[in-house]
Formats: C-alpha cells, sequence, structure tokens
C-alpha cells in the first residue's frame, strides 16, 4: 500500500429510547408478529420521541463515535450526513450537528442516497480524504423515518425505524488498518418503485413512502451481489476474506438471499434488523457499533459493508477495520 488512505478511527450509535414492538403494531393495523417475523425478520424498532429531530439523533450518535476514537470535535475538518429524513429543507442536517459539537470550523453537508446513504457518504468523505482535502470526517447516517410513514399502510409502515450512527475516519500512511474501495451505483428509472410522494417543489409537502416491495426485493439481491462482486474483484479477493459483512438491514430475508448467492454464510453477517428493522441509512453505522461493542468485530478484521435504496442507489465498501 503506497500513499494517503482513510482508517476508521471510531462508532458509535444512538437509538430512541421508545421501543415499538409487533404486537403493538398489531394493536393497531390489520397485522401480526407472525407475519412480520416471517416475512422481515422484524420484532421491534424504536421510534423517536415527538420532540427528537434527525440531528439530535445524529449529535449523539457522533459524540459517541469520537468518544470511542479518543478525539475532540474540533480536530474534525468535514462532517458528512447521510440522510433522507432531514430535520428540514434547509439548512442541512449536517450543520446542526456541526453548531451541536460546538465545531466552527471545516465543512458540513448532507448527502441524499436513501438506505445506501451511508455508503455514498463514506465513499464522499474517503474521496475528501484520499484527495488530501480533509484529514479527519465524521461521517454520519441518521434516519427518523418513522415521520414519513404512512401509518394506515402496513405494507411499509412495519418495515422501518428510527436511528442513527457515526463512524469518525482519519488519514493514514502505510497501515494496513484502511478503507480499501467503495463502489457507487445508481439508475433513476426505477425512481417509482421506492419513493416519498412529496417534496417542496412538487407537492410541497412532505409526502410518505411508497414502495412496490417485491420489485424492489429483486432488484436488491441481483445488485448488492454484483456490486459486492465487484469489491472483491477490484481488491483480488474471494468471499473467504470476507470476516463480517456489515450490510444495510432492509429485512432478513435480502441479508439471508444475498449471503448465499455470494457463499458467506449467516455466521458472517451482522444482523440488527430484528431488534432496529430498516433505519435507512443509519442502518450500517448501526450493525457496526453492534458487532464493535459486543466484541465480535476486533482489529484487523475485513468488512465488506454493502446496500441498496431508493433512486435505485446501492453500493459497497471493503474494510481493514
Ligand atoms: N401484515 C399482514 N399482511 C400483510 C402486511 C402486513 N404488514 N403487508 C402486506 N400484507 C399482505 C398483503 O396484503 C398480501 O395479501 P394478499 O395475499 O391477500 O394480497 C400478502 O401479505 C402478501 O403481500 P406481498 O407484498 O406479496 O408480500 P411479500 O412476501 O412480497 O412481502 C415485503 C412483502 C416484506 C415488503 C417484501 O416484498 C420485501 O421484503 N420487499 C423488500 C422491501 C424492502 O425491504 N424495502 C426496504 C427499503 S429498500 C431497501 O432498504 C433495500
Amino acid at each position: 500500500m503506497t500513499g494517503r488512505r482513510t482508517q476508521f478511527r471510531g462508532v458509535g450509535a444512538y437509538l430512541p429510547e421508545r421501543i415499538v414492538t409487533n404486537d403493538e403494531l398489531a394493536a393497531r393495523m390489520d397485522t401480526s408478529d407472525a407475519w412480520i417475523r416471517e416475512r422481515t425478520g422484524i420484532r421491534e424498532r424504536r421510534i423517536a420521541a415527538p420532540d427528537e429531530k434527525t440531528s439530535d439523533l445524529a449529535l449523539e450518535a457522533s459524540r459517541r463515535a469520537l468518544a470511542a476514537a479518543g478525539r475532540d470535535a474540533c480536530e474534525l475538518d468535514l462532517i458528512v450526513l447521510a440522510t433522507a429524513t432531514p430535520d428540514r429543507t434547509f439548512p442541512s442536517t449536517a450543520t446542526a450537528v456541526q453548531a451541536g459539537l460546538g465545531m466552527t470550523g471545516g465543512a458540513a453537508f448532507d448527502v441524499q442516497a436513501v438506505c445506501s446513504g451511508f455508503i455514498y457518504a463514506l465513499a464522499v468523505a474517503d474521496n475528501f480524504i484520499r484527495a488530501g482535502q480533509s484529514r479527519s470526517a465524521l461521517v454520519i447516517g441518521a434516519e427518523t423515518f418513522s415521520r414519513i410513514l404512512d401509518w394506515n399502510e402496513r405494507e411499509t409502515s412495519v418495515l422501518f425505524g428510527d436511528g442513527a450512527g457515526a463512524v469518525v475516519l482519519e488519514a493514514c500512511e502505510d497501515d494496513p488498518r484502511h478503507l480499501l474501495s467503495t463502489h457507487l451505483h445508481s439508475d433513476g428509472r426505477h425512481g417509482d418503485m421506492l419513493y416519498v410522494d412529496g417534496g417542496p417543489s412538487s407537492t410541497r409537502t412532505v409526502g410518505h413512502l411508497r414502495m412496490k416491495g417485491r420489485e424492489v426485493f429483486k432488484h436488491a439481491v441481483t445488485n448488492l451481489t454484483e456490486v459486492v462482486d465487484e469489491a472483491l474483484a477490484a481488491n483480488g479477493l474471494g468471499p473467504e476474506a470476507i470476516d463480517w459483512v456489515v450490510p444495510h438491514q432492509a429485512n432478513l430475508r435480502i441479508l439471508r438471499a444475498t449471503g448465499r448467492k455470494l457463499g458467506i454464510g449467516d455466521d458472517r453477517v451482522i444482523v440488527t434488523v430484528d431488534r432496529h428493522a430498516n433505519t435507512s441509512a443509519a442502518s450500517i453505522p448501526l450493525a457496526l457499533a453492534a458487532g464493535v461493542g459486543d466484541g465480535r468485530i476486533s482489529e484487523g478484521d475485513m468488512l465488506l459493508l454493502e446496500a441498496m435504496g431508493g433512486g435505485f442507489t446501492w453500493g459497497a465498501a471493503l474494510a481493514r477495520w
């Protein structure tokens, strides 16, 4: 390895206190714990308090990531925050986090790639660091999807939850523990398969999430398998080189089907969808925090991060932790 690369220094997560079980949803709508578990693997999700904003979740996750990294916010020169549920249309949620951290220098902005947002934000920060424009970056995935769900629609409202996760990245030289590569894709022809039916320039409303679940499922498994193959091939690696897959947590069936196609066993996949549901851009750093926190992921492990989301957007990253 030569030249300037990006290293993970720490990860942090924050989940709202309120737990909503499948049984609680079944008391409100025509669904059941058995249906939700069987089709998705979800048992429960966290829902933000009425006064809790995406930036509040993001700020707490960021503080925890900084503490894990042993770094102070004033050492950062970049915040890239992935969200599809910003506090406001503008300014960016990243600048709210910047202010909350008491950081007055550097640059802060949002990235919008829905469930792939964390991989996109990671790729942006990695390119800033490798180009020498940034030395120390905070990359955040934070969402309050509960605010854009149509709670009268059982097909979508049972699938999502709220949460945030963050990582601290730093430039390194000649250290095998670094981000190997990131791989991003999108195909806007599929915009109507997973979308929000509102927005400032179309309906002037926030809108609600709409999804063609079966179509999304099919595309997800195909696209994720292809981008993971691409990431492995780019680094001359096979699936056996992966210690842990840290995937976007859309649905247990997607995770299992993708793992099977790639030849990566369930025992090497970090799963949090059962407790968190789908937290969109927050799900990868939340899963990373879970794997690091309980000691499964340890220094030097090879990690594969992958995600697919609305757009469609999808991507993967390989990193030695
Ligand atoms: N409770 C009970 N019954 C339900 C519910 C519910 N919450 N939702 C739908 N049903 C019913 C349907 O009405 C249908 O009834 P019918 O047979 O009488 O018409 C039946 O269950 C089957 O519906 P399908 O939509 O065909 O069910 P499917 O097996 O496809 O599962 C699901 C639906 C879970 C959404 C699946 O398609 C899926 O996982 N898709 C991927 C979507 C996803 O994960 N999106 C996340 C965002 S994208 C991403 O992050 C990758």
